[in-house]
């Protein structure tokens, strides 16, 4: 398995000041410039996990995830070829704003776009939250979090992403979500994390159905869920905690319209003992859809 973890995300916006204020008085990641109207959003010691590119739309530009090494790299790129995937080199530039040492990007069976790259780039400079935050976030040899991609065909996005790209299944749901019934299959990679990558059997016109950061203590979600809705914005799923992980989490939609997950206290996983299974409830507790409601 080449891939080490969710890297980062690239956003692309019409509001990038309005990712600023969200990511800094909600999230508490901190912003800084990163040229040309982008900004970069901090998380811990990395110059950036997610950046905010100047766009026309709202949406998911680009994954970014981590592979070891170059021999690593040129392998999964040789994999790609053998499958038929068609990929394209980043050129300096591209790798400059992404802060790493080379990178190619294609698309999924479902038109997502997939970046791979190794050797980030970081003046390793500690993270220090916004005034008022205490936390750090949960990212270290575990990846930035959890991200959910669409797809209109599971089975086949499912293939493409544990045969050519190396993840692992680690368990799977057909779960409500608002009106309909939604088949979801969480993944992993190379890491403890429960789930980095999960694909969703639903349409999404941003390109995300949702994205997770992790927080260290219920106590930091807890007022993450007080500075959202003094903030104004919309709580879609209440304060719950999952089955398959454990994490205790809530989701709201940003300003953006990305629905945005904060959790905390995700499972660590020993994949050489994991067996795949289905849950037939998404949450211990908690979790209900209260968005319009
Ligand atoms: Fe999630």
């Amino acid at each position: 398995m080449a891939i080490r973890q969710l890297g980062y995300l690239l956003f692309n916006s019409a509001d990038v000041q309005g990712w600023r204020t969200l990511a800094q008085d909600v999230i508490g990641l901190v912003p800084a410039d990163a040229g040309s109207g982008a900004i970069y959003l901090k998380m811990d010691d990395r110059d950036f996990r997610i950046a905010v590119l100047p766009g026309t739309t709202e949406r998911l530009f680009a994954s970014g995830w981590e592979i070891a090494g170059k021999a690593a790299f040129e392998e999964t790129r040789k994999t790609l070829t053998d499958n038929d995937v068609e990929w394209k080199q980043g050129n300096a530039e591209e790798c400059a704003l992404r802060r790493v040492r080379e990178f190619i990007w294609f698309v999924d069976p479902d038109g997502n776009r997939i970046e791979l790259y190794w050797g980030f780039i970081s003046a390793f400079l500690p993270f220090t939250p916004p005034p008022g935050i205490a936390a750090n976030f949960v990212t270290d040899g575990i990846g930035m979090g959890h991200v959910v991609l669409p797809t209109a065909d599971l089975p086949a996005a499912q293939a493409f992403y544990e045969r050519i790209l190396g993840f692992g299944l680690s368990d799977t749901i057909t779960m409500q979500f608002g009106p309909g019934l939604v088949d979801v299959n969480f993944n992993h990679c190379d890491n403890s994390r429960q789930h980095s990558l999960a694909l969703a059997g639903m349409p999404s016109p941003n390109g995300c159905v949702h994205f997770c950061v992790e927080m260290p203590t219920l106590k930091e979600v807890g007022m993450a869920l007080d500075r959202m809705q003094d903030a104004g914005h919309a709580l879609v799923l209440t304060l719950g905690q999952h089955v398959n992980d454990d994490c205790i989490s809530f989701y709201f939609l940003s300003p953006q319209g990305f629905m945005i997950e904060i959790g905390c206290g995700s499972a660590n996983k020993d994949w050489s003992h994991h067996t795949v299974f289905e849950t037939t409830r998404p949450s211990h507790w908690g979790h209900r859809f209260v968005l319009n409601a």
